[in-house]
């Protein structure tokens, strides 16, 4: 089964930089198809720990590819940040293990003040970007006027482009935000070095991803964000500027649907969320900050509090259509230790009519009133265990319930934050 995909199941933050730095221990060539560096994928290696944003997480494997596809939004300082970060530590040694589509689409700085200045200007309907400059990076491309990273290696084509959109860039800064605006020719000398840089980590990913998937090589596609952050299938507008589905990892890699024989859905065992939007299983209360502080939900990339929860099912089973999962990996079961009980949404009430669907607009999901039932919680610390037969009973009831409920089986359930604290139920490959 040489291709997999891995995606979030609720708003991103389920924990995919664990589950696949653990799996691209497996895996040749690790694939990012989407996004940019709103994503944080936090990595915890023999007590270190890594946050990436843009290099895809299965870098920390010695014996892996990682390539970053057309559909991802690339920030060069970013991006060569990590780069020499991890040259730094002796993790990337040889730049033929980080390669980096020149199809994909650049982002520049005057992206990220407008991403900022019109999210402010948005004032209660705010939607909490990360102010990354993804949202405006994805706007340039869909309006045929953006700048791709093959495009830096070319100075000459790169002056006139770099011109006319930071005219225009600047135009709205300044006219319509009154923010500070952003001086062309510092911007082009730097597009130009960022260029230079990046030089031998460029390559048409097309070609090695097809060589690999036909030499059988195990290929990891690594989602960003989650579904329900979906520009399509999430809770729109809060959400993202990409599609996130599984769906997407054919056309943000360049491999067809054919390609691609698995799909693995990652849930935490309960449910985060940070920036704005709808959230029916939010706990504002005692409990929301319980776990919280048990689960550490901070974002990886700007530090807020997430917006914590209980487990969504009517979510889950959504997310397993939208994406067709073939497996679950139920992430920070360790996190509940301490319940005394756990509730699980199965179902809401709509205007008094119960549904067990995801509505299909906005203001239905703001007006959903979860439907509960409750699980017994277990005190034992699970951090040492690995089989599934040597969780608590009460665990294991209730991962044996969060399986029926999706109607997909539970393949890796993670009981720490460290590479190896999981148990695993079926191998991903
Ligand atoms: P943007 O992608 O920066 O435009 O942010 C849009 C929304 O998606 C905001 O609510 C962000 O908080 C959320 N978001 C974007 N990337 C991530 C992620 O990797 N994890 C969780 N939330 C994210």
């Amino acid at each position: 089964m040489p291709a997999l995909v891995a995606v979030g199941a609720q708003w991103g933050d389920e924990g995919k930089g664990k589950v696949v730095d653990w799996i691209a221990a497996q895996a040749d060539v690790v694939v990012r198809f989407h996004g940019g560096n709103n994503a944080g994928h936090t990595l915890w290696v023999e007590g270190e720990k890594t946050v990436l944003h843009v290099v895809p997480a299965g870098v920390l494997q010695p014996g892996t590819t990682n390539v970053i596809g057309p559909g991802v939004v690339v920030d060069p300082v970013v991006l060569l940040s990590e780069i020499d970060e991890l040259t730094r530590r002796g993790v990337l040694k040889d730049p033929s293990r980080v390669r980096v589509s020149g199809r994909a689409h650049v982002i520049f700085p005057w992206n990220c003040s407008l991403d900022k200045a019109r999210d402010e200007a948005r004032k209660e309907r705010a939607i909490g970007t990360t102010g990354r400059g993804i949202g405006p990076t994805y706007e340039d491309k869909v309006a045929r006027r953006g700048i791709r990273v093959a495009d830096l290696l070319e100075a000459g084509s790169l002056r006139g482009a770099i011109d006319e959109l930071a005219a225009a860039k600047n135009r709205e800064l300044r006219e319509v935000h009154g923010w500070p605006t952003l001086d062309a020719d510092e911007l082009y000398d730097e597009a130009v070095a960022w260029g230079r840089r990046l030089g031998p980590y460029v390559e048409h990913t097309t070609p090695l991803l097809d060589r690999a998937l036909r030499e059988g090589k195990n290929v990891l596609f690594e989602g960003a964000q989650g579904t329900f952050l979906d520009i399509d299938h999430g809770t729109y507008p809060y959400v993202t500027s990409s599609n996130c589905v599984a769906g997407t990892a054919c056309t943000g890699a360049g491999v067809g649907p054919t390609r691609i024989e698995r799909v693995l859905g990652i849930t935490k065992a309960y449910t985060t969320r940070v920036g704005g939007g709808p959230f029916p299983t939010e706990e504002t209360g005692e409990a929301g900050d319980t776990l919280r502080a048990a689960g550490d939900e901070f974002g990886a990339t700007t530090g807020r509090p997430r917006r914590c929860g209980w487990l969504d099912a009517v979510m889950l089973r959504e997310a397993a259509v939208v994406n067709g999962f073939t497996g679950l990996a139920l992430n920070k079961m360790d996190v509940l230790r301490g319940q005394r009980e756990i509730p699980i949404a199965t179902a809401y009430r709509v205007d008094g009519k119960l549904t067990h669907d995801f509505p299909m607009t906005l203001s239905e999901v703001e007006r959903a009133e979860p439907v509960y039932e409750t699980w017994a919680g277990f005190s034992q610390d699970l951090c040492g265990v690995r089989r599934f037969e040597d969780l608590p009973d009460a665990a294991r009831r209730y991962v044996d319930r969060v399986e029926a409920l999706a109607g997909i089986p539970v393949e890796l359930i993670s009981v720490g934050p460290g590479r190896d604290e999981t148990v695993v139920r079926t191998s991903p490959f």
